[in-house]
C-alpha cells in the first residue's frame, strides 16, 4: 500500500503527544516527513524541545523537527496553559532529554519544501494554532496547489473551550486560521463537538501485552494528568488511520477573526460550495482500536 506523506504541525502538548505517537507508530501507513512546532500550550522553545524529546522516547529520531513562529500573526503568546499541559507542556511528566539538532529550515519553509517534493500528495495535520501554515501560504502563494489536504484539530460546531464560541487553537490565532480555511486546500475539521465525546481512559490500555513499558508508563501518566479527558489531537490524526471513526458533513467553514466577542468561532454553512468536511460524530470504539494498535507498535 502506498504510504501517505504527512507533516504534523503541533504545540506539544499532552494531547499532541498522542497525535505524534500515532503519526510515528503506523509506519506502514504514514511517511512522517517532519514535525513543525508552534507555541500556544507553551513557548515555541518548550514545544520544540518537547517534540524532540517525544521522538526520542518513541525511537523516531529519524523525523526532523522544524521550529515555527515565536508569536501569533497579530498577538504575542499568553502564559503556558499549565492547567491542561503542565508547566513543562507535558503534564509535568519528565521524559529523557534529546540533544538532537532541529532542522535548518523554519517551519513554513519546511512545509513548503515537503509540499513541493510531494507535489500534491502531502497531508498536513495541524493540531495547534495555525500560524506556521498561514505564514507558509503568505510566503508561498502556490502552496495551495501543492497540498492534498489539511486535517485540523480545531474549531467547534457547538460550544468552545476558550469562550462560548471558540476553541483554543483557532482562537489563539484566528487570523491564521482564516487564511488556512480560505486557502483553497480541502480541510477536514475535527472540532471539539466530536473530540469531547471520546475521553481517553486508562482502561483502553487494559489487557495489552508485550508492549514498551516506558512508553506505556508515560502515556498513562499523561492520561492521569488530564483526568481521563479527551486527547483532542489524537482523534484528528486517527481519522487518517481508519475511515470509520469520524462522520463527516460537507460545509463551507469560515472563521471569525479580529478583536470581537465571537473571535475564533468556526461557522459551518451547509448550503454553500464546501471548502471542508466537518466532523459531526465519532465512533468511539473504532478510535480506541487505533489507540490500542498504536501502543502495541512501540
Ligand atoms: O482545544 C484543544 C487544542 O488546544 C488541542 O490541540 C490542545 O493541544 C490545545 O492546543
Ligand atoms: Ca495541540
Amino acid at each position: 500500500m502506498k504510504k501517505i506523506p504527512i507533516l504534523i504541525d503541533t504545540d506539544p502538548g499532552v494531547d499532541d503527544f498522542f497525535c505524534i505517537s500515532i503519526g510515528c507508530a503506523f509506519k506502514e501507513l504514514f511517511d512522517l516527513r517532519a514535525i513543525t512546532t508552534i507555541g500556544g500550550n507553551n513557548s515555541t522553545d518548550v514545544t520544540t524541545q518537547n517534540a524532540l524529546d517525544i521522538l526520542k522516547l518513541l525511537d523516531r529520531e529519524d523525523v526532523p523537527v522544524a521550529r515555527g513562529a515565536g508569536r501569533f500573526l497579530t498577538r504575542t503568546f499568553g502564559d503556558p496553559v499549565a492547567k491542561f499541559h503542565g508547566l513543562n507542556g507535558l503534564g509535568n511528566v519528565e521524559i529523557a532529554h534529546s540533544d538532537r539538532d532541529i532542522d535548518r529550515h523554519k517551519a513554513w519553509d519546511k512545509i513548503y519544501e515537503e509540499a513541493r517534493i510531494w507535489n500534491g500528495e502531502l497531508v498536513v495535520v495541524t493540531v495547534g494554532p495555525e500560524t506556521n501554515l498561514a505564514m507558509a501560504f503568505i510566503k508561498y502563494p502556490m502552496l495551495s496547489r501543492l497540498l492534498k489536504k489539511i486535517v485540523v484539530m480545531g474549531g467547534t460546531l457547538t460550544t468552545g473551550n476558550v469562550s462560548e464560541y471558540a476553541e483554543a487553537n483557532i482562537w489563539n490565532d484566528a487570523e491564521a486560521a482564516k487564511i488556512v480555511f480560505e486557502s483553497g486546500v480541502p480541510i477536514d475539521m475535527v472540532g471539539l463537538n466530536v473530540t469531547r465525546k471520546a475521553p481517553l481512559k486508562r482502561s483502553v490500555f487494559d489487557g495489552l501485552e508485550n508492549i514498551n513499558e516506558d512508553v506505556k508508563d508515560v502515556m498513562l501518566k499523561l492520561i492521569e494528568f488530564r483526568n481521563e479527558e479527551s486527547m483532542h489531537d489524537a482523534i484528528a490524526i486517527s481519522s487518517l488511520v481508519r475511515n470509520d471513526i469520524i462522520v463527516w458533513k460537507d460545509a463551507y467553514t469560515h472563521i471569525i477573526d479580529g478583536e470581537v466577542e465571537k473571535r475564533g468561532m468556526s461557522v459551518a454553512e451547509y448550503d454553500q460550495r464546501p471548502n471542508s468536511r466537518v466532523a459531526v460524530d465519532i465512533n468511539i470504539e473504532n478510535y480506541y482500536k487505533v489507540i490500542r494498535e498504536m501502543i502495541t507498535r512501540f
